[in-house]
């Protein structure tokens, strides 16, 4: 059986999986089986902050395996100590960090440290989480419920965990809160939902609300977090002080890791919240090493630069072609160019990925760009040229 016969055959069907079989990656270029160079715009999807085949990243990991790669949390493991330091002193927030292995888990540990927090602060329980529409959190059962989109709830999962409402704008959050909201859960940038930015004064105003009453505001970073938006989180971008944060993707350039940091230091006691792998040696050493990489390119501007690079490029492209695009969407290296419909979409991603471009499609017809965050100039131009072949084939067929 070939590579995709096998994996077929064995692998449960929950992927709309194309089979090109990469083998090799280097800075923003990963390489198939046959040889063919593809320049990758998607880093996973978000996850390869530092770029494939990163050395530093690679040298840290083996180094690492080969000492210790694993011993439960009832032991204090040395960077699982220092990364969580290391993300409260960059966050600049007063925060304590749990360590899991994905987004959807951190977000479920910050739902978890919501219901503590309305169990044990108010009469009555306290125990509902407003998202948005048009917002993902996850696929576990609680995350997919918290997930504001109606066609993720379909009936072939539930029942559904109770306490998740969902509204359509900002302004209806403030109409919906009643005596048992404990939390509102955002993304400052719904990632999925198309790359949509929110309006800084409206999530200020939002924060200061919430604050007031009481109430918990947790801000979902698993994509935006980690120098994504050009700032260390989105909520430094936004001058905003949740209460809970959510990391993942980026965190670990490619090492599953997530972590939820609150200000709510003291909430968990011993045996509240645990994971068998959250936090090992290995993920953190490698979150470590990341964070560094990326401390370093922001504080020499490259970040900033490349941004501004990418913009340009967006724009340029965006206003050339009203016939495909609307509009360039997003933050930092996380952009997007609005389609007029889903058929543009899926054949842009389609004739760029014949050109050799890796491009990601997410919500509102929008095609994803959310490159390695250490991207060459080089690499970015080189992108976009492929990217203009494909559109003029977009445009002949
Ligand atoms: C904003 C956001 N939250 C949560 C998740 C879920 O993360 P994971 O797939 O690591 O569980 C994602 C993944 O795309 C995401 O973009």
């Amino acid at each position: 059986m070939n590579l995709e016969n096998i994996d077929k055959e064995y692998v449960l069907h929950s992927y709309a999986r194309d089979y090109t079989n990469f083998v090799k990656g280097e800075g923003a270029r990963v390489y198939s089986e046959e040889g063919k160079e593809f320049i990758d715009f998607g880093s996973g999807i978000g996850v390869c902050s530092v770029g494939h085949g990163n050395k530093e990243l690679s040298n840290a990991i083996c180094e690492q395996a080969q000492k210790i790669i694993h011993i439960s949390n009832l032991w204090v493991i040395e960077p699982q100590a220092k990364l969580a330091q290391k993300i409260v002193d960059l966050s600049g927030y007063d925060m304590r960090v749990f360590f899991a292995n994905s987004g959807a888990e951190a977000n479920e540990g910050a739902v978890k440290i919501a219901r503590k927090y309305g169990q044990v602060n108010f009469d009555t329980k306290k125990y509902k989480i407003i998202t948005l529409e048009h917002s993902f959190h996850g696929r576990t059962i609680t995350t997919v419920k918290a997930t504001g989109q109606e066609s993720m709830h379909t009936p072939n999962f539930s029942p559904y965990p109770d306490g998740f409402m969902h509204v359509k704008t900002i302004d209806d959050i403030y109409k919906n809160i009643d005596n048992e909201t404990v939390a509102v859960m955002i993304e400052l940038v719904q990632g999925e939902g198309g790359v949509e930015p929110f309006r800084k004064s409206e999530i200020q105003e939002l924060a200061k609300f919430l604050k007031a009453k009481g109430l918990l505001l947790i801000v979902d970073e698993v994509q935006t977090g980690v120098y994504r938006s050009g700032e260390f989180l989105a909520s430094n971008y936004y001058e905003i002080e949740p209460d809970i944060i959510t990391l993942a993707k980026g965190l670990g350039g490619g090492v599953p890791i997530g972590a939820v940091m609150t200000n709510l230091k003291d909430i968990f006691a011993p045996g509240d919240h645990g994971s068998t792998f959250g936090g090992n040696y290995l993920s953190t050493r490698a979150g470590l090493t990341v964070v560094d990489i990326l401390k370093r390119e922001y504080d020499k501007g490259a970040i900033a630069k490349n941004i501004e690079i990418f913009d340009n490029n967006l724009e340029r492209v965006a206003s050339s072609l009203p016939r495909y695009f609307s509009h360039s969407v997003g933050l930092g290296l996380m952009r997007g160019l609005r389609c007029n419909s889903s058929e543009i979409q899926q054949q842009i991603i389609k004739k760029a990925f014949e050109k050799g471009l890796i491009l990601l499609k997410a919500g509102r017809n929008t095609v994803r760009f959310l490159p390695p965050l250490t991207i060459s100039e080089d690499e970015i131009e080189e992108g976009f040229k492929r990217l203009e072949l494909a559109l003029l084939e977009v445009e002949a067929s």
